[in-house]
Order: C-alpha cells, then sequence, then structure tokens
C-alpha cells in the first residue's frame, strides 16, 4: 500500500470518492425518491460547530463532547507548541501553522477547492467531524428538515434513519491512514482497532460497537496482520 498522499492527491482522492457517489446514486435514483440529499458533489464542508448543534446530547453519546476530549480536536493548537517547531525546523518549516507541510494532516479539508467549502478555514481547524464524515452540508439541511417536520415534540429515544449516501457513515482503516502514515515526522505505527477505541463516539441508542480485528490476510491494520497471525489466516477475497 502507498500513502504518498500529498494534498493535490488528496483532493483527487475527495473528488473520486465524491464521483462514487454519484454513480450510486444515479442507480438509486429509480427506486428513492430523486430529492433524496446526498454526500456527493456540490455538497460542502460546514465546520464542527454546526455538528455541535445537533450531536451533543447525552441522549446520543454526545459525539461532539467525546470529540473535544481526543487530540483531534487540538491538532492545529499542536502545531503551535515548542516541539513542533522543533521539527519543523528538521522540515524546513519555521512556522508549522503556516506550513502547507505540516497543515494537510492537521486540518480538515486541506486542498479542497474553496467551492466546496461553506465554512471558513478557521472553522475547518483541527481534525474535525468531516476529515472522516466527509461534507456535512447536505446532511444537515435534511435533518433540519426532518426535525421540522417532525414539530415541537419529537421521539429522541429512537434514532432517526438517514438514508445512505447522506453522510459517510463506516469510516475504515484506509480513511483513517490518509493521515497515520509514515510521511507523518512523528509516525507510529496505527492499529485501527486500538486507535478505535480511544477515538469512539457510538450512540447508545444504534447498538454499534466496535467490530474486533481481523478475519482475513493481508488486512489494513498493523496490529493484526503479524506474519504469524497472518499465515494462520484465510486470503482477502
Ligand atoms: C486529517 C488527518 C487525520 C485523520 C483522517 C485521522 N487522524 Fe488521527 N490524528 C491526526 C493527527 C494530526 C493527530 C495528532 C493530534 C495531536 O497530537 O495534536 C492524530 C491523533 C490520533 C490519536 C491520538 C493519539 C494519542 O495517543 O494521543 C488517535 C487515537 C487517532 N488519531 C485515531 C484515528 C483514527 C481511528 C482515525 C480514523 C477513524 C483517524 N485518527 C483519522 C490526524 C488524523
Ligand atoms: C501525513 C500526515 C502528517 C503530516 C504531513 C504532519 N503530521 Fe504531525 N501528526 C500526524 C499524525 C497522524 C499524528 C499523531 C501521531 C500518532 O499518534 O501516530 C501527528 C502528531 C504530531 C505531533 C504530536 C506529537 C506526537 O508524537 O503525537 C506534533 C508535534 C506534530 N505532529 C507536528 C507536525 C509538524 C511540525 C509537521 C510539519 C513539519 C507535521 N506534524 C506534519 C500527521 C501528520
Ligand atoms: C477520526 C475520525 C472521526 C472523527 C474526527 C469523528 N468521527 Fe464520528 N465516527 C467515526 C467512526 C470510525 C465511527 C464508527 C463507524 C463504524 O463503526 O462503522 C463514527 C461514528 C459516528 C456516528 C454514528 C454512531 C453510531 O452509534 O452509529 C455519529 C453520529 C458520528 N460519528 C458523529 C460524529 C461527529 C458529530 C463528529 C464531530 C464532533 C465526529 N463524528 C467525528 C470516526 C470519526
Ligand atoms: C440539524 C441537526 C443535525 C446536524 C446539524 C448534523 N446532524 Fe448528523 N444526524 C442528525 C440526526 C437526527 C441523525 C440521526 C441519528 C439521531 O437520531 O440522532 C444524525 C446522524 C448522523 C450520523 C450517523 C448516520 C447513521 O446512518 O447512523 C453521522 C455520522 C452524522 N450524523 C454526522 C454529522 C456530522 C459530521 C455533522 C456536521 C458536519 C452533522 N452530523 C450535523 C442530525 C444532525
Amino acid at each position: 500500500m502507498s500513502f504518498k498522499l500529498n494534498h493535490l492527491s488528496y483532493g483527487v482522492r475527495l473528488f473520486a470518492s465524491g464521483l462514487a457517489v454519484v454513480a450510486l446514486i444515479g442507480l438509486g435514483l429509480a427506486t428513492s425518491t430523486p430529492s433524496a440529499p446526498t454526500n456527493a458533489a456540490g455538497n460542502k464542508y460546514i465546520g464542527a460547530d454546526k455538528c455541535k448543534s445537533c450531536h451533543a446530547s447525552e441522549t446520543s453519546g454526545n459525539p461532539h463532547g467525546k470529540w473535544l476530549e481526543t487530540t483531534h480536536a487540538k491538532a492545529f493548537e499542536k502545531l503551535g507548541s515548542d516541539d513542533a517547531k522543533k521539527i519543523g525546523k528538521e522540515k524546513g518549516a519555521e512556522d508549522p501553522q503556516k506550513a502547507d507541510a505540516c497543515l494537510k494532516c492537521h486540518v480538515t479539508a486541506f486542498g479542497v477547492p474553496a467551492a466546496e467549502l461553506k465554512a471558513k478555514p478557521e472553522q475547518l481547524k483541527n481534525v474535525q467531524c468531516e476529515a472522516c464524515h466527509g461534507p456535512g452540508e447536505n446532511h444537515m439541511k435534511a435533518r433540519f428538515a426532518a426535525a421540522a417536520a417532525a414539530g415541537d415534540n419529537p421521539d429522541t429515544s429512537k434514532r432517526q434513519v438517514v438514508p445512505e449516501g447522506e453522510i459517510t457513515v463506516k469510516v475504515e482503516p484506509k480513511d483513517c491512514k490518509v493521515c497515520h502514515h509514515d510521511q507523518s515526522p512523528t509516525f507510529k505505527p496505527f492499529c485501527f482497532h486500538e486507535r478505535l477505541e480511544k477515538i469512539a463516539h457510538y450512540d447508545p441508542r444504534s447498538g454499534h460497537k466496535i467490530e474486533k480485528p481481523l478475519t482475513a490476510c493481508p488486512c489494513d491494520d498493523d496490529c493484526g496482520c503479524k506474519k504469524g497471525d497472518c499465515a494462520k489466516l484465510p486470503k482477502k477475497q
């Protein structure tokens, strides 16, 4: 696997995944309403403060509050530390908070064209929700519309059903490894399941939880794919 992603190819990757979603939606149109919201092209990054307005309640597991406790929420500030300046100096980045070579993994939506950003750059500092879940504008609009339709006393004991494609739900190892790879000056091997435990923010009402590793090799998981283990496992399809 190669992780020589620079900021250009990161943009291309987001664009390409947008196209894939467009293709899926094209297929889905015959069966769903044409106005179904999507996570496709035209969707924009809105910033974590917007997510906070709906994703900070205890009934939902407070994903925004959990995120604030992770270092992702302070990744930009970290670039102002003495450690960061030292690393920056070695890499020719005198001020890491202004250097693309550092920002590309310490902010959200780096390299995404301005036309796809609803939020201002200062609202996209740090590794926010949309770094993992993709742009959220269409989702926000759809949920506001659903809330308006539900009236004054919505039943919050159950989760609303969000149509597939409205926002990215499934986040896989490869989505983390856009940043967690060996071009990071402080790279540490990335064991997905261990790391996921540190950032998890499941909704108690969803019944979702961390799926434990490893059913086939090669896997995307540096901790699971030890040579000895791999020999015992079936080959990936
Ligand atoms: C946009 C880049 C980016 C993406 C995508 C990303 N991370 Fe990170 N991650 C970082 C940065 C940068 C830090 C360090 C922040 C700091 O120290 O201030 C970090 C730190 C972490 C830490 C904390 C390490 C520690 O011991 O404090 C964990 C755990 C982690 N990431 C897990 C994940 C997982 C799991 C995913 C995918 C579901 C993921 N990350 C996706 C950039 C990213
Ligand atoms: C390819 C993505 C990437 C780039 C480029 C990058 N970082 Fe990071 N940075 C990370 C990730 C991911 C982490 C979290 C480390 C971990 O837990 O594995 C991190 C963590 C850090 C930390 C916290 C120390 C630590 O060990 O957790 C500092 C300081 C830092 N980066 C500074 C910088 C500076 C300065 C630059 C630019 C010269 C830079 N980074 C460029 C991804 C990146
Ligand atoms: C570093 C990556 C990352 C960041 C940042 C992140 N998430 Fe997530 N999120 C995930 C992963 C991974 C899952 C679990 C997906 C799975 O198990 O398939 C998830 C799941 C969710 C779920 C569904 C929970 C459930 O029980 O099904 C919600 C809602 C959610 N995130 C909202 C947010 C919000 C809001 C933010 C910002 C405040 C945020 N996330 C930030 C990676 C991230
Ligand atoms: C207007 C309110 C609102 C806003 C703003 C909002 N969401 Fe949501 N989101 C919801 C609701 C409602 C659900 C359905 C689950 C529930 O009932 O809590 C949901 C579900 C999700 C899910 C899980 C979808 C699934 O199928 O399980 C993710 C991931 C998510 N939101 C991420 C985000 C992110 C990231 C942002 C900001 C970019 C955001 N949301 C902004 C209301 C909102």
